[in-house]
């Protein structure tokens, strides 16, 4: 059969047998500008294919405020010229450890756990994304002389739901919409995870770390025909907040790597490059077996212990998985690129001015509403960022807890005016009681959506009541700061501002000059908790309780010269300075 197919045991190219050797690559976590060196770098450790997810919420804030759909082919494109196949994995839902697994909050917040079913709003809302952004996939396509040789339905859906009519839609969507490559799905390799997830007649694939003929086996008994492939191999983890930073050794990465690549398997590395989470888009994990427990936060890097770390240099995996490639190729492989420079010296930046949180909000937060109870974040269209919220409490009455019923994911209290603590989901009562009458304002943040379980896409905000005592406080003032807010760099420049104070909340600024601009890492030693923009560009969060305790600056981002950043802290500032090295 002409072009790329998939065969009775294995994938083909004009009927020849061929052996996907892919790796995942974000084109969303990676600069622009680095994705040719990274794409070189997946070339020279022995791939022959690129794989990457697509996040619909950061193309789709708003419903209908398309941004920048065509990044997409750009990176297709890049891939084509890197001499890698392309396989891509549209969603609507990614995981990915991305905030809501890639739904928008625009869904969530009206739908609940109608998302990812045969739900008539939820199909109508996938099939008007679909239409956008699929004809960036169908016009490079293999049979059209593109690097587009599979497109995933859904993502591990066998994790999650049992929808196989939601399944069947998806599948004929993406055909209806002109996709010709061969479609697939990709689970875990558990009897129920195989038989939620899998689409009759469309290949399967499984995802795993390790034991590879175990998985094979399992997935063999639900397909007794068609090629192997490891859709992800877990060469690396993620990080959390709070947690300690995960390694996987590795030799015991290629021993696994071997594993696959001896059973016959084609096989994707998740992640070749996993580059970072820029913006404020990293989701969350609940902790427990069933998904129901402690919000585990994702922290910003996602660098994952790949073969290519976040600055796109090889680690120790990278050669020894190369060494494993290099068995699998035709060929001599193509030798390392030369690595993108790095920062020529330590820079250390004062941060002269400051904005109070209260100011920053008044200028670039939504209008404040008051509402009988507390709307979630979900209510006042907030993806990233920060909601105010305000309430009085009636008096005069004697000193009683106050309790943030629902709370997510963490505020920052203070009543009449003074600082009076901070509040989790774990902990919701305020350590002292409030006596009425008093003024209570809440800094609520939200810590990135959750994005994998049962519990994907739920709220955030105050989500079950303000209270007194037992006694839900009425009339709640709300007003929301949207991270995005600060991509009009004009109105943020425009802000008034005064000297800065250490240990205190709201936007710094400063300005520094760089000569041999690079790559770097940006750190704020003393600081707590918030966001960082250099020359407008989100960084991401920072976070003092680690592990990860620097943020990866793309060489990209700095300029010769005066460049400008920009410190969101919403907890407490050190010494006003940022230094990057
Ligand atoms: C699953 C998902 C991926 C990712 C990995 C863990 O396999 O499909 O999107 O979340 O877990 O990194």
């Amino acid at each position: 059969m002409a072009g790329f197919s998939v065969g009775e045991d294995d994938f083909e190219v004009d009927g020849r047998p061929v052996r996907l050797l892919s790796g995942a690559l974000h084109y969303f976590r990676v600069h622009e500008e680095q994705w040719g060196h990274r794409l070189a770098m997946l070339r020279a450790m022995g791939l022959n294919c690129v794989e990457t997810y697509v996040p619909w919420n950061l193309h789709e804030p708003r419903p209908g405020d398309l941004r920048d759909v065509g990044a997409l082919g750009r990176f297709l494109d890049a891939a084509h010229e890197a001499g890698l196949w392309a396989i891509v994995r549209p969603g609507p839902y990614i995981c990915a450890e991305w905030e809501n697994g890639g739904l928008p909050h625009w869904l969530t917040g009206p739908l609940g756990s109608r998302v990812r079913t045969r739900d008539a709003e939820f199909l109508a809302a996938v099939d008007r994304w679909f239409r956008v952004l699929l004809p960036q996939v169908v016009e490079r396509q293999f049979d059209r002389g593109g690097p587009v040789i599979m497109v995933q339905v859904e993502n591990e859906y066998g994790s999650y739901g049992s929808d196989q009519v939601y399944l069947g839609h998806l599948a004929d969507g993406l055909r209806g919409l002109g996709v010709t490559a061969p479609l697939f799905t990709s689970d875990g390799p558990d009897d129920h995870m195989l038989t939620g997830g899998s689409v009759p007649g469309v290949l399967a694939t499984a995802n795993f770390g390790s034991n590879a003929r175990g998985a094979f086996e399992a997935l063999r008994r639900h397909r007794p025909k068609g090629p192997l492939m490891c859709m992800e191999f877990w060469c690396g983890w993620f990080d959390h907040w709070g947690a300690d930073h995960v390694v996987r050794d590795a030799e015991d990465a290629a021993g696994a790597l071997r594993e696959i690549l001896e059973c016959g398997a084609s096989v994707n590395l998740y992640m070749a490059h996993g580059g970072t989470n820029f913006g404020g888009w990293a989701g969350a994990n609940r902790a427990g077996q069933l998904h129901g427990g402690v919000l585990q936060p994702d922290v910003t890097s996602y660098d994952y212990d790949a073969p290519i770390d976040e600055h796109g240099r090889p680690t120790e995996k990278f050669w020894r998985f190369r060494e494993v490639f290099a068995r699998y190729a035709d060929g001599p492989l193509p030798e390392v690129p030369a690595q993108p420079a790095a920062l020529a010296g330590p820079v250390s930046a004062e941060l002269a001015s400051h904005t109070p949180l209260d100011v920053v909000l008044d200028a670039l937060g939504s209008a404040e509403g008051t509402y009988a109870v507390p709307p979630s974040f979900e209510d006042l269209d907030v993806d990233r960022g920060l909601v105010r919220y305000g309430v009085d409490v009636p008096g005069p009455r004697r000193p009683y807890p106050l309790r943030a019923a629902g709370l997510r994911d963490r505020a920052v209290v203070y009543v009449d005016g003074v600082r009076a603590g901070i509040l989790t989901e774990e902990e919701p009562v305020l350590a002292e009681p409030v006596a009425g009458p008093a003024r209570v304002e809440l800094w609520v943040e939200s810590l990135g959506r959750v994005n994998y379980g049962p519990r994907t896409g739920e709220p955030k905000g105050v989500t079950g009541g303000l209270l007194h005592e037992r006694q839900y406080l009425h009339g709640v003032r709300a007003r929301a700061l949207r991270l995005d807010a600060f991509d009009d760099a004009e109105a943020v420049r425009a802000l008034p501002s005064a000297e800065p104070a250490a240990g205190g909340t709201g936007l710094y600024r400063g300005v520094f000059e760089v000569s041999g601009a690079g790559d770097a890492e940006l750190e704020l030693p003393g600081w707590t908790r918030g966001f960082v923009w250099v020359n407008g560009f989100c960084l991401g969060r920072y976070w003092s309780q680690g592990p990860q305790l620097s943020l990866y600056v793309p060489g990209p981002v700095l300029r010769e010269g005066r460049n400008e950043v920009w410190v969101l802290e919403t907890e407490g500032a050190g010494e006003p300075r940022v230094r990057l090295s």
